[in-house]
């Protein structure tokens, strides 16, 4: 069985600034127009430590009027931001990576903290998440235009690029840093200024992101942000941000049924949208995969920050006549995981991040084992909000991962006979974020890659998250492309200037 922990849960309040080398980097207030400031009702909300339950600190619970200001701030700052040259933002996001990386330890305490992640993870995180400053960094002066030869006489074609103007960046939880600054990187590197909805269960990260940027100098107004509780105020901020005129571009990382919602809020002022939405990523291991690097593939692409990333593997799929092989060299390798506080010694996964994460996985467990999966390791509940990396074979004909992610430390095993058996029951979902296989046959490598129907494949990989690459799905799992060489173009505009000469 795996390591669970056992008297984590403290409760009481936590001093996070104790283990901080920069106390200052904890800020418990939101930011509008460079000022740290509190709701305009004075109403706040409490953060937990996800792992031991102790009440980190409050932040203010912002309704859709503060909304209102951040957006009018950023309206305001935008002119001159926009104005300034490439150049020049390069330079200032430039120090903001240097500063970014110089408090990484303390941007990765933040994250254990108020996520549950371990260290060890928590410190990946911050060095993806510092990566897309770097990388946005550099891209700031290559927002490259174009000119068309006319087929006119007289006349002379040139599209250049601009910013959008003011976003509205609406983030997730799973990753409090990186989400951040996968949106806050290139919007500001185009010359945008943006409002950060900060997700409700971690809003630490985003403000000591924030602090660092106001320190490197970012000027007042270009980067808000509003923190809101979950409910009625999260709703509202986020119809604010869609509903809103003034905000041009709403870039989006959540979960497929609120995607859906904000894209209809978002029509009544046509914004453009990029949405990273809900995947079921499939695993598929072929008969003539290495079977140690794929079962290594599965640990790694099915239980980082415990299954709950959107393109986690949701469905491992494993041929037939390896199917007993690797079943048990997975369930060997989960049996060695020590799950529990992340900042304690050793620990590889931590707990989820809330009470319906927790639920969610255990009824995908049930309702399988019920229809008569196995349970080759864990299945139960730990203490709070502990769940134990489970591993189940023999899986019925249906089970709940079929049709959902599960978003926890569940890896469920099917069967399959044949490529194109498995390639069609892959597909058959409604969206399409990343998928993965390992086998050794090169020409079934560029074939299979080529039909899944995904954003993105890992072939016999399964780490594909990088500052440098593009980062999407298609089908129901959204639009537009995070990262990468096109990363920017998602907050630039073309204007066409036809001269004539
Ligand atoms: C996500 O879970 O939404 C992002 C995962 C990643 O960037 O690797």
């Amino acid at each position: 069985m795996p390591q669970m922990p056992k008297n984590v849960i403290k409760g009481g309040k936590e001093d996070l600034t104790q283990v901080l080398k920069d106390p200052k980097l904890f800020r418990t207030d939101a930011y509008i127009d460079g000022k740290w400031t509190q709701s305009s009702d004075g109403n706040t909300f409490k953060v937990f430590n996800k792992a031991t339950q102790a009440e980190l600190g409050t932040v203010p619970d912002m309704s859709a009027a503060d909304t209102r200001k951040a957006i009018d701030a950023a309206a305001a700052a935008l002119p001159a931001w926009r104005e300034q040259s490439a150049k020049s933002r390069q330079d200032l996001l430039t120090k903001l990576f240097i500063s970014l990386q110089d408090n990484a330890e303390d941007l990765a305490k933040i994250i254990v903290a108020e996520n549950g992640k371990s260290l060890t993870e928590a410190k990946g995180e911050i060095a993806y998440s510092n990566g897309f400053i770097e990388w946005f960094a550099a891209e700031a002066t290559r927002t490259y235009g174009h000119t068309v030869p006319a087929p006119l006489p007289g006349v002379r074609n040139v599209v250049i690029k601009q910013p959008i103007g003011v976003c509205g960046l609406i983030t997730p939880w799973n990753f409090p840093a990186a989400m951040i600054t996968r949106k806050l990187g290139p919007a500001l590197a185009a010359g945008c200024t943006v409002v950060i909805k900060a997700p409700a269960e971690t809003p630490y990260s985003a403000l000591a992101i924030i602090e660092l940027a106001e320190r490197v100098g970012v000027p007042k107004g270009v980067i808000n942000v509003v923190t809101c509780n979950k409910g009625e105020r999260e709703a509202a901020v986020g119809k604010e941000l869609c509903e809103n005129s003034t905000v041009r571009k709403i870039s989006f990382t959540g979960s497929t049924r609120v995607g859906k919602i904000l894209m209809s809020q978002c029509a009544g002022s046509l914004k453009k949208l990029s949405f990273e939405l809900g995947g079921n990523a499939p695993f598929i291991v072929f008969g003539d995969a290495d079977l140690d690097k794929a079962v290594d593939g599965a640990i790694a692409g099915k239980f980082r920050g415990s299954g709950q990333t959107c393109i986690c593997a949701n469905r491992i799929y494993v041929h037939e006549s390896v199917y007993a092989e690797f079943a048990s060299k997975l369930a060997a390798k989960v049996d060695k995981f020590k799950v529990g506080y992340g900042m304690d010694e050793g620990v590889t996964h931590g707990p989820l991040v809330n009470q319906a994460g927790v639920d969610k996985v255990s009824q995908h467990v049930e309702q399988s084992v019920k229809g008569g999966a196995q349970v080759l390791v864990g299945g139960k509940r730990g203490e709070g909000l502990f769940y134990e990396p489970t591993v189940l074979s023999d899986l019925p004909d249906k089970v709940p991962m079929d049709d959902e992610e599960t978003f926890g430390p569940l890896a469920a095993i099917y069967k399959f006979s044949s490529e194109e058996e498995v390639l069609k029951k892959v597909n058959d979902v409604p969206v399409g974020l990343a998928g993965y296989f390992y086998s050794k046959d090169v020409a079934r490598c560029w074939r299979f890659a080529e039909k899944l129907e995904v954003g993105m494949v890992g072939v016999n990989a399964a780490i594909i998250s990088q500052a440098v690459v593009p980062f999407g799905g298609i089908k129901e799992s959204g639009f537009g492309r995070e990262g990468g060489r096109d990363g920017i173009l998602e907050y630039l505009v073309d204007k066409l200037m036809v001269f004539g000469v």
